[in-house]
């Protein structure tokens, strides 16, 4: 392995077409603790380069087909999902993000989520980076999170209490992309199944510096009731809140474990998609709620809809934000590591990982 030469070893000296002959891109490997630097304190650009990214994905230059789920019947909770993705404008790659969840890391102490990431070459199709992924998976979930919450609550006052509803890596990460895009709060409510894993989150919180009164909350009504950003990170596979009169007090709700809500919530609220076709699968609470009314019309529109006008959210219902998480997100946070890592001159490349170069030797 050898750090690289970064304008030899980047690829996009070819895909952003450079004169030059084609040639295969050396092959790195960009660990855990390079995506981390990479990411870290940089919490407002990356969810402004996912708000361009939504904004390619919406205008079609993007190709990002379903996410293919491969399921075991001898671990039923466990899975791992293949996003292959392709994202033009000034990102111009391809991939796949290939990311395992075994719910039951967690008592073992480990993460439920692991993942890679495979950057492609735009003009040879040769990959030409493999990055550690969990990173940039939660990286780009909290900025579409804090996206949304931004532009969900611009008609009505901004949220001052936040509730988090599922207390593992993902709300960790919210958090921290809510606070680096300057959001500060009165009162912060956990709710966990686990007092472990809420008195971990409490932990998190105190040592980041967040100001406002902590309170870990035993009932799901009073952490909702209490909370005008609620953010839904459990790892539940079906309904398990259906009263709408908890939501009474209309709040943004971020629902990015997707399966917590029953329809009657959604059919309450104004509802906001990442993208209709994909959100409307898998049984997520949106697909449940298309099941049940057979038609789409309880849905208001994506989050780029809101973003370029074309929807307005009213204050007088809850908003509920149900991201399916899209492989174009991933890339484009990943291409970003990349040249991040690239620039800073430690770039491994992994020399001959490509061999057989020539057709007939
Ligand atoms: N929409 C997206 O783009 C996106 C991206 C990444 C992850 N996610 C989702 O985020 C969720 C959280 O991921 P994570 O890595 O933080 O998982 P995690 O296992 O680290 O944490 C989940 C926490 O939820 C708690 N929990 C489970 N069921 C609960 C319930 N019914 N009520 C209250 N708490 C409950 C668990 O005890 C655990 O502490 C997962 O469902 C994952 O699929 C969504």
């Amino acid at each position: 392995m050898s750090a690289a030469d970064p304008a030899a070893a980047h690829p996009a000296a070819t895909a952003s077409g450079r004169p030059g002959p084609v040639t295969v891109p050396p092959f790195a490997v960009i660990t855990g603790a390079q995506v981390q630097h990479a990411l870290q304190g940089r919490e407002r650009q990356i969810t402004e380069l996912v708000e361009d990214t939504y904004r390619l994905h919406s205008a079609g230059d993007s190709v990002n087909p379903p996410s293919y789920f491969l399921r075991f019947p001898d671990r039923p909770s466990a899975r791992i999902i293949a996003l292959p993705a392709s994202i033009g404008g000034p990102i111009r790659v391809d991939g796949l993000k290939w990311i395992s969840s075994f719910p039951e890391n967690v008592a073992a102490g480990l993460p439920r989520a692991s993942a890679v990431l495979i950057l492609n070459d735009h003009d040879t199709g040769y990959p030409f980076a493999c990055l550690e992924s969990s990173i940039i998976s939660a990286t780009r979930t909290a900025a579409s999170a804090a996206l949304a919450a931004d532009w969900l609550s611009r008609s009505r006052p901004r949220p001052a209490r936040v509730g988090f509803f599922g207390a593992g890596l993902i709300a960790r990460y919210i958090h921290t992309f809510l606070a680096g895009n300057g959001w500060s709060f009165d009162q912060i409510g956990v709710h966990d199944l686990s007092a472990g894993s809420a008195a971990g989150f409490r932990g998190y919180l105190e040592q980041s510096g967040a100001t406002g009164q902590i309170t870990v909350h035993h009932s799901a009504e009073q952490l909702i009731r209490s909370s005008d950003l609620v953010v839904f990170a459990t790892i539940a596979g079906q309904p398990h809140v259906s009263d709408l009169s908890w939501f009474g007090h209309n709040p943004v709700v971020l629902h990015m474990s997707l399966r917590d809500l029953a329809p009657e919530i959604l059919l309450g609220s104004v509802n906001v998609v990442d993208d209709v076709e994909h959100c409307l699968k898998a049984s997520t609470s949106p697909h449940l709620a298309e099941q049940l009314t057979g038609s789409r019309d309880f849905l208001a529109g994506t989050l780029e809809d809101v973003m370029a006008g074309r929807v307005t959210v009213p204050a007088g219902r809850p908003a509920v934000f149900s991201p399916f998480g899209l492989g174009v997100l991933d890339l484009a946070v990943g291409k970003y590591v990349y040249d991040q890592v690239t620039r800073s001159g430690q770039l491994h490349v992994i020399d001959d990982f490509f061999h057989e170069l020539r057709r007939y030797g």
